[in-house]
Parts: structure tokens; sequence; C-alpha cells
């Protein structure tokens, strides 16, 4: 039977029934109330209230500038949306990076001043202190390995992770250092399916998938690409399920043009 169907509210551990009853999990992204609650009712299970706003909602050409602060603005906005997907916020760049006490409370803010229910903090190993402290106050924690966007520069191209083995170790062994200090799933970015299968084979944690082929637990897209908004942005990775750029434009043209040639408001449309 379907945990999706019978559940009134995704938690952490209804994820974990589903990765245990081979149920694939869905999870989009979402910044604002409108698209949120509309993405709720369709039955999404995880709204990822991603750093990615840094680049969909503000045109900022990496994820790096987005503030804490923003996060919560659009973090909160999306909650007051949502009736029963599970809400996980990413910490920013800057807000949790080499510091484990600063982490923590950048984590506290988020759960607190939102309402969230989990937090999302990219990287393996050198995070692993940061992870543990959130972990300790009992705010639920989603790694994110492979393609990891905050570490841009340090990486210097969008091209696809841990092709070479030595990575790829490195991958495996972060994936099984986060699954055990507690992190209650995690997002691979951009890498080999292969590699990908053998994490999810190997963990007990939901591994989520973006560019990381289909043998994983679930499949996340930033919603943006999903509706054919972003325009510029094709990796091979995307499906875009709509072209909404262009019925967007469509509509204003119409408009524009019912303005100038007084088609709008009519009769029924005016006091
Ligand atoms: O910020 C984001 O949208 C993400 C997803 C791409 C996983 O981290």
């Amino acid at each position: 039977m379907s945990v999706h169907l019978n559940v009134r509210k995704v938690t952490t551990h209804v994820l974990h029934k589903m990765k245990l009853q081979k149920e694939k999990i869905s999870m989009l992204t979402a910044y604002d109330y409108s698209i949120a609650k509309l993405i709720d009712q369709a039955g999404i299970d995880v709204i990822l209230v991603g750093d990615s706003a840094s680049n969909v909602m503000a045109g900022y050409d990496s994820t790096l500038p987005i503030t804490l602060d923003e996060m919560i603005y659009h973090a909160s906005s999306v909650v007051r949306a949502v009736k029963r997907a599970l809400v996980v916020v990413d910490l920013p760049f800057g807000s949790y990076q080499g510091n484990s006490k600063f982490a923590l409370s950048s984590a506290i803010r988020i759960m607190k001043e939102t309402g969230a229910h989990a937090i999302k903090m990219e990287g393996g190993e050198e995070i692993n202190e940061s992870v543990r402290r959130v972990l300790s106050a009992g705010i639920p924690v989603m790694g994110h390995l492979g393609l990891t966007p905050q570490s841009i520069h340090k990486f210097g191209t969008y091209v696809v992770r841990a092709r070479d083995e030595e990575e790829a170790e490195k991958l495996i062994k972060d994936a099984h250092i986060l699954e055990e200090s507690g992190c209650f799933a995690i997002v691979l970015e951009k890498i080999p399916a292969k590699l990908a299968k053998q994490v999810a084979q190997e963990l007990l944690i939901p591994i989520i998938g973006i560019g990381a082929g289909p043998d994983v637990d679930g499949q996340v897209l930033v919603i943006h690409d999903l509706l054919g908004i972003t325009q510029e942005f094709s990796p091979r990775f995307l499906r875009r399920y709509h072209n909404l750029s262009c019925e967007i434009k469509g509509a204003v043209e119409n408009y524009i043009s019912d303005v100038k040639n007084v088609n709008f408001p009519n009769e029924k449309e005016s006091y």
C-alpha cells in the first residue's frame, strides 16, 4: 500500500518508511506562498526552500549571495502555505561553514522564525562537526553531496562530479559519515548514476537525486526549471514539464494589447 497516499503529514519517519517500502520520494523547491500551496496540494512529499532562490528569485549567478534573513523570509512564506509536505530549508553560504556554534545558531533561527521542519547543509566530513551540533539540538539535517553549488568557486565549473575514483571514494565515505552522524536523508547532485545507485544501496537513509540517475530513493528539481519558467538553464538531467515562460509572455502580450486597444476592462468588468 502506498505510504504517499496514506499520510496526513510527511515526516522524516515517513520518508524512511517510503525507502523501506521502495516507494519513490518526490521533492521540489518552492520559495513563496502561492507556489508552495499549489505543489503541496498536488501531493509533493518534500518541499525544499533551496538557496537556488539566489538564482531564480533574486537573479544572482550563484547561490553564494543569498543571506540567512532572505532564506528566512522565503521559508516562512512557504511554511504558511504547506499542510502536508515536509519543509526543508537550505542553510545559506556563510551561515554554517567552519564554525559549528554559528551553524547551530543559524539552524535555530530557521526553525524558530519559519516553522520549517528540517535544514539542509552542503558537504561531508569537513562540515560534520556542524552537522552533529545541529542534530544535537533536535533539528533534522539533510545532507548534500556531489555538485555542491556553494563550492562552485572551488570546483570552477558545474560539470558532473565524482567521475574519478578518488572523488567517488570520498563521496561514498562522506555519505556514510553523514548517515552515522544522524542525517535523515542526503541529496546527491550531478554524479554518475552508477555511483548514486551504490550509495542508495549501501545507506539506510533516503537518497534524493538531481542529475543522479533513476536508481536512488527520490528525485528533486527546481520548480522554475520543471515549469519552464527558466529558459537559459538546460542541463541534461532536466525534464521540463511545461513551457510556462511562453504562456506567461503570451498572456502579458494579450493584456498589453487589450489595454492599448481599450478592450480591457469591458462593461462587465466595470462598476
Ligand atoms: O538549492 C537548491 O535548489 C538545491 C537543489 C538543487 C537540490 O539545493
